[in-house]
């Protein structure tokens, strides 16, 4: 039996310096990357162009009308810029999805060639109505992002801006958007670029979620919102607490 204090034992190999964690804050400089938004004519796409092209980003909406979206960049303005979904999807670097659930793997099966390399960040929430309120479907692949991982192989998918209200982003009164923005998915620097982009906007902040599978709780969660919504007349957001 041998003990530490036994002078035979082979000296310990030295301890490899462990590397410091990295600081989950730590996000990277997202202000060069141009972001596209499809479906960028409607409320949330036209409320997230807005917040964003206000903080300094580079925007381009889509629409399957190019003098649609050509009309609401101008509403918009800021310097976002309009254009059909497909030239969207092109000249862009990081590309939103917002476009209704009904429309959405029409949409991406559309754009597969025009999406390949480019992060794609879904934030559709899969949702019914019926007179009891909103409710959350079941996607076949488990989620709206899921589905677009699925459709998308040459893209890298993430998923945030599930929880924001279209209202309040719209709302040119407001210069903060008190909340924060859920983000999932499955490479970390895709991830914390996403949480890097929703902290360009003033007030909100990025909070990786994780990865895609659990998708579909934060999109079914709007559902919740919604009734939060009608019972308290508010545009109800959600903070993570102690972190
Ligand atoms: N509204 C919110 O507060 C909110 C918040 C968080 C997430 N979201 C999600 O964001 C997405 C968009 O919501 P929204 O309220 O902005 O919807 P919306 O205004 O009804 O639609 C967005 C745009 O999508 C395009 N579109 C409509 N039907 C389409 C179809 N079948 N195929 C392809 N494109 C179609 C339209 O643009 P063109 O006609 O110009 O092509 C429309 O302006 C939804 O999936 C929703 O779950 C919404």
């Amino acid at each position: 039996m041998t003990s530490s204090s036994d002078s035979t034992a082979a000296p310990a190999a030295p301890a490899t310096p462990k590397a410091a964690a990295k600081d989950p804050w730590d996000l990277p400089d997202v202000s060069g990357l141009v972001v596209g938004v499809l479906g960028g004519t409607g409320e949330q796409g036209r409320g997230l162009a807005y917040r964003l092209a206000k903080a300094g980003q580079q925007v381009i909406i889509g629409s399957r009308a190019a003098d649609r979206a050509r009309d609401a960049a101008g509403e918009i303005g800021h310097g976002v810029e309009g254009a059909d979904n497909a030239e969207c999807a092109r000249r862009s670097d990081v590309v939103i999805v917002a476009v209704p659930w009904d429309g959405h793997a029409k949409t991406l099966e559309s754009l597969r060639e025009e999406l390949a390399g480019k992060l794609v960040v879904d934030c559709v929430n899969p949702l019914g109505f019926d007179k009891k309120g909103a409710y959350a479907l079941k996607p076949e692949e488990g989620s709206a992002a899921e589905q677009a991982a699925a459709l998308l192989p040459d893209s890298r998918v993430a998923a945030a801006f599930h929880h924001l209200s279209a209202v309040l982003l719209q709302d040119t009164s407001l210069e903060e958007i008190d909340t924060d923005v859920m983000v999932l998915g499955e490479e970390r620097a895709d991830v914390e670029l996403v949480q890097a982009l929703a902290g360009r906007i003033p007030g909100m902040r990025g909070v990786f979620a994780g990865r895609l599978r659990n998708a579909h709780q934060v999109e079914s969660l709007v559902a919740n919102l919604i009734s939060v919504n009608r019972r308290y007349k508010a545009h109800a957001g959600l903070r993570v607490t102690d972190i």
